[in-house]
């Protein structure tokens, strides 16, 4: 009898263990999915959503609903969109989702806790389908749905999903942490849809811009109810009037998912059929350091390009926590100071820190503001910046939060230190930075104590058959995910290109450029690397295309450069729209330049001094950007004339980067470039006698475009030599002649000032615009200034 017994179970273990094949279409009253099978998953009719347990750490399970196709062949790549209970994973052993017969949906943790319920009843027969629009539907005998996952969002919003006034999208943790986290995506209490940052502490709403009122930003607080959805073709709309299109609108085949990312971004993703990577297809805001909570108080969130986002301490502040910024940073020095005349101010570029502001001091100067801080205990600082009515406004600080460096941001922070410890430390930013968004590793050990069962001899044989089994199984599946991992770690580099979307900018195809430029009709330029077209895209944009002479470089290594360029943000940089990479074409799309070049521009003598000044600003601010931003990440290397482009106001932006390197901070050390870059004239000395090249190269070229400016004379030709003499001489050595040689020190800037300028001009300004072009132009690079020095000088005396 018992050998009987015994027989029948081997059967069926033998029977029953090869599982994963054993997928449900649908699971009716009375029937369950047990964590410990992985066959145990209900999959969509055409099996575009799969639902199931799914690893969220160490034996931490959640059950979870993810894109199941294209196949995903590692579990944890695949993307998931809805969890039930992401806050209180379950065991790996023993945990179930049951569907009882009284039409209750409950998930067990462990056999013993219910972590999470339905709380639905229904006589007599209930049955759970997962649709082929990835939601999870319990329904009744009549077809009538009791619960859907479509009801309960966790971060993600698919195509047909309805946003409602009980629905709110919230973010997971952090990468590859799917608990709940401190950002949501829902209507507010006027009815606007918003973006919320819900910390621990505190809580702020952070887009659309605060400072605008619903209807400026584009929305309508008036709604009869409150709706949002996305349809199959990538058309958002929603009833406060927010609506947008998807980058690749139109395509009902594409998969699309609307997810608001553990960095406080709203971004809608895409994925072409068959394809592993998804591509951002729109998304909320631009700036990365704009979303608010992402460094916690008195920190500042910089973002680089290849850096990625990183969080560094306010001067005189240090970290609290080193493994989690959201604490933030606090004093290094002593609080417990308070006499006004112990505090000074230290001052931070381009800063700013949003909010707490206790008022506003209009029309003051930097001084009046300073005094004013002082008197008050608890300012810890204020903004100060310039309102574009003609005055300066300061704002000033309870509180340090929200801080951040945009990169076209014209406004500083004066930080209210104590003088003896600003005597102390050198006035430099602390150099602790930690980059937010690493990937944490997947492992959480719940805690859950199990009743031991009873155990006999047979069960315990079977068990230990069972296990042997089970430890071939794993020994093979260990090698199948070997193979599977190794491929996906070649994918992953093949990844990076969902980057490229991400500053929203697209790939187009050689058609679509042909047609906007009319055939390639219209010629604005001509370069080395290629002929700049005039344009006009589809949706009305003008452009310049730039069509790259026949290709003697890769796809992958073009990619790779137009990925860099991309990525690039700043007012004073050539904005990229689009790139094409077809066959042999190879076109980059940039926004159009009403003005043309600095070159044109000071050929024709358009240029007033103060245009002049502005651009040679602007250009310091651009190359500022590129060098420092992250420290020292590109060097641009063809600084010119012709590669200064000005728009419609004239503002200038520095273009063509065909030359420019980016440069591996790791192999920082081996500064040795294949080829000497630029154009003669313009070129640092560092080139001809093979020095190392550091960013001072592209300071150098900036010296000589702004000698050029102010002079109107051409750095390629000699000059003349008038007074007296034959032969000719670089621009460099006329200038310091003139300066060195003069009667006195007014009139040597007059005697260099280009002549077209018929004496308009500031003396003072020019005066210290060729004064800093002759420190860039020195021999020595370490003698130069840094482009964030040069800009700290030209703006000085604007204040
Ligand atoms: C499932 O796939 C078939 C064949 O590709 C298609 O005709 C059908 O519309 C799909 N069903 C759904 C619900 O998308
Ligand atoms: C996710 O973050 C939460 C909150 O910090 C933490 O309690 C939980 O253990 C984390 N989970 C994982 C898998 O790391
Ligand atoms: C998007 O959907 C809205 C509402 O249905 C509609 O009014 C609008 O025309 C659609 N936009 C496009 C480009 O189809
Ligand atoms: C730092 O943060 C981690 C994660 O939130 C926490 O476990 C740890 O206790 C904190 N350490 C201190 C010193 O506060
Ligand atoms: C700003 O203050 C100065 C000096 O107090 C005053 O002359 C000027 O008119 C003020 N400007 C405005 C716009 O209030
Ligand atoms: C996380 O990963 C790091 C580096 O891979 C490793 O040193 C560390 O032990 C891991 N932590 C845990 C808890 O597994």
């Amino acid at each position: 009898m018992d050998f009987l017994y015994f027989s029948l179970l081997v059967l069926s273990l033998i029977v029953f263990l090869p599982f994963s094949s054993s997928t449900y279409q649908k699971l009716s009253g009375g029937s369950s999915l047990s964590v410990e099978n992985p066959g145990d998953v209900l999959i969509s009719p055409n099996s575009t959503f799969s639902a199931g347990f799914y690893p969220v750490g160490n034996y931490a399970y959640a059950f979870a609903i993810w894109f199941s196709k294209p196949s995903c062949l590692v579990l944890q790549h695949c993307t998931v969109v809805w969890m039930a209970n992401r806050d209180h994973p379950v065991n790996g052993q023993r945990s179930k989702l049951l569907l009882l017969r009284t039409g209750n949906l409950i998930l067990t943790d462990a056999g013993q806790f219910n972590v999470w319920a339905t709380d639905t009843s229904s006589l007599p027969s209930v049955q759970l389908q997962l649709n082929e629009y990835g939601n999870l539907v319990l329904s009744n005998s009549e077809g009538i749905t009791l619960w859907q996952s479509f009801d309960s969002p966790t971060d993600t919003l698919l195509p047909l999903q309805p946003l409602t006034r009980h629905t709110t999208l919230v973010s997971a943790r952090r990468n590859g942490n799917y608990s709940t986290g401190f950002y949501k995506f829902f209507f507010d209490d006027d009815n606007v849809l918003r973006l919320l940052f819900d910390g621990p502490e505190i809580s702020s709403v952070y887009w659309p811009n605060v400072w605008l009122l619903s209807s400026q930003a584009g929305r309508s607080a008036y709604n009869s109810r409150r709706n949002a959805m996305i349809d199959s073709f990538g058309n958002f709309t929603s009833s406060d009037d927010l609506s947008f299109l998807s980058a690749d609108y139109g395509a009902n085949w594409i998969q699309r998912r609307l997810t608001i990312d553990y960095d406080g971004n709203l971004r809608l993703y895409s994925r072409e059929e068959g394809k592993q990577t998804w591509v951002v297809s729109w998304q909320a805001i631009s700036q990365p350091c704009r979303a608010h909570g992402l460094c916690g108080e008195n920190s500042l969130c910089r973002y680089g390009p290849s850096t990625g986002r990183k969080c560094s301490c306010v001067q005189g502040y240090k970290t609290k926590n080193q493994t989690d910024w959201s604490y933030g940073c606090e004093p290094e020095f002593d609080v417990s100071l308070n006499a006004r005349h112990e505090y000074t101010f230290v001052h931070l570029r381009n800063a700013e820190f949003y909010g707490y502001d206790y008022e506003v001091f209009y029309n003051k100067t930097l001084k009046e503001c300073e005094t004013e801080c002082l008197q008050r205990v608890g300012c810890k600082g204020f903004q100060y910046k310039f309102n574009g009515n003609g005055v300066y406004e300061g704002f000033p600080k309870a509180l340090l939060r929200n801080g951040h460096q945009p990169p076209n941001f014209d406004g500083d922070v004066y930080i209210k230190l104590p003088k003896s410890y600003v005597s102390l430390k050198k006035e430099e930013l602390s150099k602790e930075t930690i980059s937010l968004g690493c990937r944490q590793n997947y492992t959480i050990n719940l805690e859950r104590s199990y009743v031991e069962g009873q155990e006999n001899g047979v069960v315990k044989f079977m068990l230990w058959f069972a296990c042997a089994l089970g430890g071939i199984e794993i020994v093979s599946i260990f090698l199948v995910w070997l193979l599977l991992s190794r491929a996906q770690q070649e994918e992953n580099v093949a990844k990076e290109g969902y980057l490229l979307a991400a500053t929203g900018f697209k790939r187009m195809t050689f058609d679509e450029l042909k047609n906007a430029t009319k055939n390639f009709s219209q010629e604005i330029g001509r370069g080395g690397a290629g002929i700049v077209y005039k344009g006009v895209l589809s949706d009305g944009r003008v452009v310049a295309v730039k069509r790259l002479n026949e290709a003697n470089q890769g796809e992958a290594e073009f990619l790779a450069e137009v990925n860099t360029i991309g990525k690039l943000n700043h007012m004073n940089l050539i904005e990229m729209w689009g790139f094409c990479a077809e066959k042999k074409h190879r076109l980059l799309v940039y926004e159009y330049m009403e003005h043309g070049s600095l070159a044109e521009m000071l050929d024709s003598h358009q240029l007033d001094w103060e245009k002049r000044y502005d651009i040679a600003l602007g250009c310091a601010k651009g190359l500022a950007y590129l060098h420092e931003e992250c420290l020292e990440w590109i060097l641009h290397c063809d600084v010119k004339p012709q590669n200064i482009l000005l728009d419609s106001g004239y503002r200038p932006k520095v273009s063509d980067f065909g030359l420019s390197v980016l440069l591996d901070r790791s192999k920082l050390s081996n500064r040795s470039f294949p080829k000497i870059r630029g154009t003669r004239g313009y070129m640092a000395p560092e080139w001809v006698f093979n020095r190392p090249i550091t960013s001072k190269v592209d300071v150098y070229s900036y010296g000589i475009v702004m000698l050029e400016m102010v002079s109107g004379k051409n750095p390629r030709k000699g000059i003349e030599l008038i007074e007296g003499g034959k032969g000719e001489m670089d621009l460099i050595t006329w200038v310091k002649e003139k300066k060195e040689g003069a009667e006195s020190k007014e009139t040597w800037v007059e005697e260099i000032i280009d002549r077209t300028l018929e004496g308009n001009y500031d003396k003072k300004k020019m005066e210290i615009l060729v004064a800093v072009a002759l420190d860039c132009v020195q021999e020595d690079r370490d003698a130069r200034p840094t482009m964030t020095q040069v800009v700290e000088r030209l703006l000085r005396p604007t204040h």
